[in-house]
C-alpha cells in the first residue's frame, strides 16, 4: 500500500484516470489582481507574491531572521574511497541555540581536479553513514527511524547501519564525473515525526504559531540554505555551481528551497510527489487529504484548509516549479510510483513553459507524457523510470548529464 498510516487508508485514492474530474489550473502568467505578464521583470516582480502564497498557504512561513554559525570541521580524510575522494565531515553549531544539536555536513569532493568542484546538494533520510559503508563516517547520533531490520535499534543507529542506503547514493560515479556531494541526515534539521520539532531548528526558530506557521519541509528546506552556506565559504567546491536535488518528502523541501534561495544553480526533484511537482487540482494518487493525516507536522495548519478543496488554493504546484525559472529543472517520476502521480509532475513541469520562455529558455519540448525511460526537455526536463518509488542509477546518470548540460 501506498501509505500504511490507518487514517489516511481510509481516504479514497483514485488510480482511474478516466475519473479525474475537470479542473484548471491558475495561469502562471497572471498575478492574484489579475494582471498578465508579459516580461521578465513582470515576473520577478511577481514572484513575492507567489511566494507569500505558497508560506501563508502551503509550507507556512520562514524564518527570516539571520542565524549565527560556527563550523566546526571535525575530520578530513585526503585519502577517502581508496584515494579517489577527500572526504569532510563538519559540524554546523546555531551558536544563539547551545541546546540544539549540529546539523553534520558529509562532504565529497574528488581528487586531482584543478577546479573548484560543482557540487550535489542533498538531504538523506537514514543519516550520513548510511550514504556509504566508508567507514570514517560518523555514524549519526539524533533520532534516526527504526528502519533495516535491526540495524537501526531504539532510532540509534548502529554499526550495521552504515551504508544501508548506499544503493541511492552511487558516490564513486558522481566522483568520477567532477561533482562533489555535500549530504545532511535530514533529521539534524527535524526529526521526521509529529514531536520532531522540539528538538528540531523549530523549537528556537518559529513563525508566531498560527495558520502560517511552518512546518517541517519548510525547516530541512531552511537546512539547506544553511548547507549553502556552508559550501560558500569551503574553497574546495564550487557553490554558484550547486544542484539541489532531493527525493519524495525532501524533494517537496527541495524545490521549496530552490524555490526560495537562489543560489542554488539547478533543481531536482525525484518523485516529489503531492506537495511536490504534482499539481495538487488533479485527483489521482496521494491528495492533500493524506498527506495532512499521515504527516501532521510537514505543512502549515492553513493547508488542511485544502484537503477536500484543493481548487480553493490561491496557487498550485506549477507555480511552486516556475519559481525555480530560469534556473534548470528537474522533475522525475517512476512508473510504478502512482502514488506520486507521473502525468501530475509531468503536467506541474510542462505548465512552467511560459515562465521559461521569457527568458528564452527551451522547456520540455513535447506536448505529451513520455514513455518510459525517456527523458524529454532541456532547461526543464522530465522523465519516468521504470521501477518503483527510489532513487536509482539510472536517475543518477540522468542528473549527471542533465548537470553536465546545464550547470557545469
Ligand atoms: C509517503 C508520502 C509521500 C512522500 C513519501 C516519501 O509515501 O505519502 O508524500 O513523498 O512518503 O517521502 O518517500
Amino acid at each position: 500500500p501506498a501509505t500504511n498510516n490507518a487514517v489516511a487508508q481510509k481516504i479514497p485514492v483514485n488510480y482511474d484516470e478516466s475519473k479525474v474530474p475537470p479542473y484548471t489550473l491558475p495561469d502562471v502568467l497572471t498575478t492574484k489582481s489579475g494582471q498578465r505578464i508579459t516580461n521578465r521583470k513582470q515576473w520577478e516582480s511577481h514572484r513575492p507574491e507567489l511566494i507569500r502564497l505558497f508560506s501563508e498557504h502551503v509550507y507556512g512561513k520562514m524564518p527570516t531572521q539571520p542565524v549565527k554559525v560556527r563550523y566546526q570541521t571535525t575530520s578530513v580524510d585526503e585519502n577517502a574511497l581508496g584515494g579517489k575522494a577527500i572526504r569532510k565531515q563538519i559540524s554546523v553549531f546555531f551558536t544563539e541555540y547551545p541546546q540544539l544539536p549540529p546539523m553534520n555536513i558529509l562532504l565529497y569532493v574528488p581528487k586531482g581536479t584543478t577546479q573548484r568542484a560543482p557540487v550535489f546538494v542533498s538531504m538523506n533520510f537514514q543519516g550520513n553513514h548510511s550514504v556509504s559503508t566508508d567507514p570514517g563516517i560518523a555514524l549519526a547520533t539524533r533520532w534516526l527511524p527504526n528502519l533495516g531490520e535491526g540495524k537501526v535499534v531504539n532510532h540509534q543507529a548502529t554499526e550495521a547501519a552504515r551504508g544501508m542506503q548506499d544503493r541511492r547514493w552511487p558516490v564513486p560515479m558522481i566522483l568520477a564525473r567532477g561533482y562533489a556531494l555535500a549530504t545532511v541526515y535530514y533529521g539534524d534539521v527535524e526529526p521526521d515525526h509529529p514531536e520532531g520539532w522540539k528538538t528540531g531548528i523549530r523549537s528556537v526558530l518559529s513563525s508566531p504559531a498560527g495558520p502560517d506557521s511552518w512546518g517541517a519541509i519548510g525547516a530541512w528546506a531552511w537546512g539547506m540554505s544553511r548547507m549553502l552556506d556552508y559550501l560558500e565559504t569551503d574553497p574546495s567546491v564550487n557553490a554558484k555551481k550547486t544542484v539541489l536535488l532531493g527525493h519524495s518528502r525532501i524533494g517537496k523541501a527541495a524545490l521549496w528551497a530552490g524555490a526560495l534561495d537562489l543560489r542554488f544553480a539547478a533543481v531536482i526533484a525525484n518523485e516529489s510527489g503531492e506537495g511536490g511537482a504534482a499539481v495538487a487540482r488533479r485527483w489521482y494518487g496521494e491528495t492533500i487529504e493524506h498527506l495532512n493525516a499521515q504527516f501532521p507536522h510537514w505543512f502549515c495548519p492553513q493547508y488542511r484548509t485544502y484537503d477536500n478543496n484543493p481548487n480553493a488554493l490561491p496557487v498550485d504546484q506549477h507555480q511552486l516549479l516556475a519559481l525555480i525559472a530560469p534556473r534548470p529543472l528537474y522533475v522525475a517520476s517512476a512508473v510504478e510510483d502512482q502514488w506520486a502521480d507521473p502525468i501530475g509532475q509531468f503536467l506541474g513541469a510542462k505548465a512552467t513553459e511560459p515562465v521559461y520562455q521569457l527568458y528564452g529558455r527551451p522547456g520540455l519540448e513535447v506536448s505529451d507524457h513520455p514513455a518510459a525511460n525517456q527523458p524529454v526537455g532541456k532547461t526543464i526536463r522530465y522523465h519516468m523510470r521504470t521501477g518503483v518509488h527510489d532513487v536509482t542509477n539510472y536517475d543518477w546518470e540522468q542528473y549527471l548529464k542533465f548537470a553536465d548540460e546545464q550547470v557545469k
